[in-house]
């Protein structure tokens, strides 16, 4: 703490007159005064002491209507670039919050560097299906077959997604749109790493709230680990509604079995008729069948 100076004497002797009014208890001000210097506050900010409990005070420190306004505090510039952006993960956030429609988001996919993964890929796998449908199914990652072609959903795996969605009426081509968590092939069919999945994630997030779906089916544990959050595996969760907030409300949400492992596993395929029928009677139930809501 430091000492009382000349200029904190003026302004103490000038509060104890100022205050020795009948409004105002004298051993009041004084004891404020002295919670003031012990907190620390022991010296004056004006020359002069300014009584701000009388009218004319009070109005000289009200800025008037007509004054300019204060000038913002200046910052002396230092002239330095803007700081690059180097890791991928804060590039794909900046890169994809930047579109402004579904056009957008696949070009910046196209142009985005996302290192190992994309240099080993032929194909950015962006998505199939309707555009405005309000069906949208996200798988794990294309894999060679849709590497190839540039479409997910199109290789043996993608097949058989066509006949399930078939079994309730929904197609690719009338009113569900596709797309995965991942847009390049991990080499050999590997599971996305965390860290791939996490460089894509910015722009599959985007890519869902320009598609605004109603209701989204998650294939595949992939999908439901990073679309949802969840950590439980997918045998765990799949044929339970989940939700997803996407442009502004809660979309329902289901985790099924991905066709691949219904590939190996042919006998998990009466699961995966209990998820779809549960889907089939919400799509009802929301209007969904038509892409264009009827209109
Ligand atoms: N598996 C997926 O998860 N996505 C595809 O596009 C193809 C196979």
């Amino acid at each position: 703490m430091g000492r009382l100076g000349d200029r904190g004497q003026r302004w103490r002797n000038a509060l104890a007159h100022d205050y020795a009014r009948p409004m105002v208890d004298d051993h009041d001000a004084l004891s404020q005064l002295a919670w003031l210097v012990a907190a620390g506050a022991d010296e004056a900010v004006l020359e002069a002491p300014v009584n701000r409990l009388t009218a004319q005070a009070a109005k000289a420190a009200r800025p008037s209507p007509m004054a300019p306004p204060p000038a913002p505090p200046t910052t002396p510039s230092l002239n330095l670039p803007a700081p690059a952006i180097s890791d991928p993960i804060s590039r794909a956030h900046a890169a994809a919050a930047g579109c402004s429609d579904l056009e957008a988001l696949e070009a910046a996919l196209e142009s985005f560097d996302a290192g190992a993964l994309r240099q080993a890929a032929k194909s950015t796998v962006f998505a199939d299906g309707i555009k405005g449908a309000k069906i949208l199914c996200i798988g794990e990652a294309p894999g060679a077959e849709e590497d190839k072609v540039g479409k997910p959903f199109v290789g043996r795996a993608g097949q058989l997604l066509d006949r399930m969605l078939a079994t309730i009426g929904l197609s690719r081509r009338h009113n569900v749109y596709i797309t995965n968590v991942v847009n390049w092939r991990p080499p050999a069919n590997r599971v996305p790493t965390p860290e791939e999945a996490a460089i894509c994630l910015p722009f599959l997030r985007r890519h869902i709230e320009l598609v605004a779906p109603e209701l989204i089916i998650l294939l595949g544990g992939t999908a439901l680990q990073y679309v949802s959050g969840r950590t439980e595996g997918i045998l765990r969760l799949r044929g339970n509604w989940l939700e997803y907030f996407a442009a502004g409300k809660m979309v329902p949400m289901m985790p099924t079995l991905h066709p691949a492992y219904l590939l190996r596993q042919p006998v998990q395929k009466r699961l995966v008729w209990r998820d779809l029928q549960e889907i089939r009677d919400r799509v009802r139930a929301l209007g969904l069948e038509d892409p264009s809501g009827g209109h």
